[in-house]
């Protein structure tokens, strides 16, 4: 007779023949445009270190579920540790600032996006991997230029969000999302970029599924 136990554990191996993997589906790749962050109501403080580069910085690389939701804080026995990523610190503090107020060192900025995100990622790589991951991301995906060649520039004026989706696809071959917020006047504005990544965190990929949120058919680029 057979006995539950080895059903279940027929169960589990043809879950693992299937290819699936706990945890999430892709990684959302989440760059921000300091500018934006910065002309709202509520303004911004740069880091200690000085005002970052005038470019768009890493918000975050978020793992994502197929269906829009998406896990967090998954291991709270895995804290982030600022030592095992000191190799690591100052292309962060260049390529991963916070502009949070008040003034910080970032270091707070990379903990909350590590144990909210970064966590959910641990069965595919550990917190060096993560953040090292997420440089090398921001190193291959020149933003900035994309939307220079196609004439869109950080200057206070508005492009309209159809042309800065295209040029961001002919940069990286793959829609992204693209996050609004407010200036201090209520203008929309280019705020966020998402750019969908698969589950290893190598490939970009076509977004299986898109945020939600409002903007403009025209929005601003504020300088920074
Ligand atoms: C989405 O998928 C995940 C993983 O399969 C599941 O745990 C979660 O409950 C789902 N959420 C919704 C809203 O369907």
């Amino acid at each position: 007779m057979r006995s539950p136990s080895s059903f279940f554990g027929v169960l589990f191996i043809l879950a693992l023949i299937s290819g699936v993997h706990a945890g999430y589906d892709f990684f959302y790749f989440v760059l921000q445009w300091p500018g934006s962050y910065c002309d709202t109501s509520s303004g911004c403080c740069y880091p200690t270190y000085g005002k970052p580069p005038s470019n768009f910085g890493i918000h975050g690389l978020w793992p994502n579920y197929n269906n829009g939701s998406y896990p967090a804080n998954c291991d709270p026995n895995n804290p982030f540790d600022v030592n095992k990523i000191q190799d690591l610190v100052s292309s962060l503090r260049t390529n991963w600032p916070s502009l949070a107020c008040p003034s910080s060192d970032s270091t707070s900025f990379w903990q909350h996006e590590w144990d909210k995100h970064g966590t959910c990622s641990e069965s595919v790589m550990d917190e060096h991997g993560y953040f090292q991951d997420a440089l090398n991301l921001k190193s291959r995906i020149n933003l900035l230029q994309y939307l220079q060649s196609a004439g869109i520039s950080p200057n206070n004026a508005f492009y309209s969000l159809t042309n800065i989706k295209s040029a961001i696809k002919t940069g990286t071959g793959h829609t992204p999302w693209i996050e609004c917020n407010k200036d201090a006047s209520g203008n929309y504005q280019l705020y966020q970029v998402y750019i969908c990544i698969d589950h290893a965190g190598t490939t970009l990929i076509d977004c299986p599924v898109f945020p939600t949120g409002a903007c403009g058919s025209s929005i601003k680029f504020p300088t920074f």
